[in-house]
């Protein structure tokens, strides 16, 4: 959720401050502006709308800015609507800053200053944090941040510049996340490593509380209280063409393509001797055997991983498991005890409600694993234990491969669960981790023709609404594709447990209507038929996704996907597959920004 960038070194720096932002688009803005020092002044341009059409247009229009020093922001709005006015960057001659979070105790701030005669501009929280450093700045920049931070409540990151030091950027943050990058006589400041992996892989992680000090040949860090603090160079394992389209039209089409080799790069340095492997969190069998527990929190895509993981736990290891999505969890004085084990899913590691449910396990003392996909992330930081997901760089905001390799940790997690409590044995396990390893070639069947998907999508793009059903592991599914299709296609769907349709929801199937039946369980399969032909009988258009060897007839179906065949229990990893593609061409015979969906932001960091 909204972008930071900076610059400052040998170079003019307005390209790459732009060239940044745009690998930052992905995390969604609703308005963009950069900062430049230019002949010793700072100078702004910002606008409302994407950086084409409203920041490079009016630097084209005003003419760019020249200067070797500057900060750059894309702005996801939280006060105030998206205006010139309200982007960011915010400030006056002296200091100027772009902040992302919210400033919770703005309003006092703001009397506090007006009382000092200060003039309000904007309706931004932000510009509270600005007039306040310039309140407190006396020449020393890093005596009026710890002076200002200490005075601010609320969750921020801040890239500042002040007047007086053209060739240094200033940096704090709380909650939301900062690097530092190091370059050859130049540094950077980002939101995230995907807007400096062209320039830079070497990295410092800037932690709550630190205050950097950025010139072109390095950085030195402090605490509010002035104490020099040490920092280690991390360095980014991703690939710059890991976070480019490589031909694709759409990276959401790019990363489904990428689902085989993440699954792949995922499981394999977790198998060890044929056997699911945790070592590498210090997660023990003797710890699997003890929880009274076992939670599962997430929110989004990453909340349907958790479903999965919830029948294939309970499924193989008879052990009860809840589910719940981060932002009822956290405010609803769960149950949980330090017996417990809370399972926390997050692709970008710094969902807000995510990462507030984990402090809350935390602090009861249950035991807290991540399945986390960006190393150095918040939640990968404060989580007790952490596996990393290994999809690589997730641009698109639709969720794909992140979610199908959540899905395939909670595979070897349930695997894992149930050997420890000696629900299956050591051959059994076996067994069950080989036919996992199989999904990377099953997933990549899926993908060799892509055409009935694009059709399946042509049937249903002129629809207001439609219904994914299904029952079991498929009901857990319908979830992901249900949510998938709304959020880039804005096509109303819901998912239903395909029995519960008829205790109301079947009112609502008319002539046409179409409906996604979701028919990959075998042992369910004459279950399922039943309610595709109740829907059938009433008018549905009924699309069935079942696996080879499964005859659909056609009282049951209008039009069937088939995809390869597994045992039941791994059917979501194959099945999610044409549910991505369904979702994904419906984006695109809407004319929909397939990646970057309205309203939608890739990583949300407020609550
Ligand atoms: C998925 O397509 C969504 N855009 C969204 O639901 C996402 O899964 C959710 O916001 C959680 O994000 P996280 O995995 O980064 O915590
Ligand atoms: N709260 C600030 C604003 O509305 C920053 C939003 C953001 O993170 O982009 O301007």
């Amino acid at each position: 959720m909204c972008g930071i960038v900076g610059y400052t070194g040998e170079k003019e720096c307005e390209d790459i401050l732009i060239n940044s932002l745009r690998k930052l688009e992905y995390r969604g803005y609703d308005s963009a502006g950069i900062a430049v020092f230019e002949n010793g002044k700072i100078k702004t341009v910002k606008a409302k709308g994407k950086i084409n059409d409203g920041l490079v247009k009016k630097l084209d229009e005003e003419g760019s800015l020249k200067g070797v020093t500057g900060i750059g922001h894309t702005r996801w709005a939280t006060h105030g609507e998206p205006s010139d006015i309200n982007s960011h960057p915010i400030g006056n001659g002296r200091v100027s800053i772009v902040h992302n979070g919210i400033i919770e105790n703005y309003r006092k701030i703001k009397n506090f200053l007006i009382g000092k005669g200060y003039v309000f501009e904007s309706e931004t929280d932000t510009e509270s944090v600005a007039k306040l450093l310039d309140y407190y700045y006396k020449g020393d920049p890093t005596e009026a941040i710890s002076k200002a931070v200490t005075d601010i409540e609320g969750a921020y990151a801040l890239g500042i510049i002040f007047i007086d030091h053209p060739d240094m950027i200033y940096a704090v943050r709380k909650d939301s996340p900062l690097i530092v990058g190091i370059g050859e006589n130049e540094m950077y400041i980002a939101s995230d490593m995907t807007a400096l992996l062209e320039y830079t892989k070497h990295y410092y992680l800037l932690e709550t509380g630190e205050i950097a000090s950025i010139s072109k040949t390095g950085a030195t860090f402090c605490d509010i209280h002035g104490n020099e603090i040490k920092k280690e160079i991390q360095t980014a394992t991703w690939d710059i063409s890991e976070a480019e389209k490589g031909g694709f039209e759409h990276f959401m089409l790019k990363e489904i393509h990428e689902q085989p080799s993440a699954i792949h790069k995922t499981i394999s340095p977790r198998i060890k001797d044929g056997m699911p492997c945790f070592d590498e969190c210090g997660l023990t069998d003797d710890m699997l055997r003890n929880y009274k527990h076992i939670f599962i929190i997430a929110c989004g895509s990453a909340m349907h991983a958790g479903m999965v993981g919830k029948y294939l736990i309970e499924l193989l290891a008879r052990t009860p498991v809840i589910v719940d999505i981060a932002s009822e969890f956290r405010y609803r004085n769960p149950l949980l005890s330090d017996k417990d084990l809370v399972v926390i899913i997050s692709q970008s590691g710094e969902t807000a409600d995510t990462k507030a449910a984990l402090e809350l396990a935390n602090e009861v003392g249950a035991d807290t694993l991540a399945f986390v996909n960006v190393v150095g992330s918040s939640i990968a930081r404060e989580a007790k234990m952490v596996m990393f997901t290994y999809a690589g760089p997730e641009i698109s905001v639709a969720s794909t491969k992140a979610y199908m390799v959540q899905n395939a940790l909670m595979y070897l997690l349930a695997f894992r669960v149930a050997f420890a409590r000696n629900m299956i044995d050591e051959q059994e396990c076996r067994r069950l981790v080989s036919v996992l390893e199989t999904m990377p070639d099953k997933v990549g069947e899926c993908l060799e023709d892509l055409d009935p998907y694009r059709k399946a999508a042509s049937k249903l793009v002129s629809a207001d609404s439609l219904l994914y059903i299904g029952r079991g592991l498929d009901y857990a599914l319908s979830m992901e594709g249900s949510l998938k299709l709304k959020e880039i296609s804005y096509i109303h769907s819901e998912s239903y447990a395909a029995g519960e349709l008829k205790h109301g929801t079947i009112s609502l199937i008319h002539e046409g209507m179409p409906v996604i039946a979701v028919t990959t369980q075998s042992g369910l399969l004459s279950k399922t038929v039943s309610n595709m032909r109740e829907v059938r009988s009433r008018g549905a258009y009924v699309i069935a996704v079942c696996a080879e060897g499964i005859q659909i007839d056609s009282d049951s179906a209008d039009f069937t996907i088939t995809i390869p065949a597994s045992e039941d229990m791994f059917m979501p990893l194959i099945a999610v597959v044409p549910l991505q593609l369904i979702a994904y061409y419906s984006s695109v015979l809407r004319g929909n920004d397939v990646d970057k969906p309205r309203n939608l932001a890739k990583s949300v960091t407020v609550e």
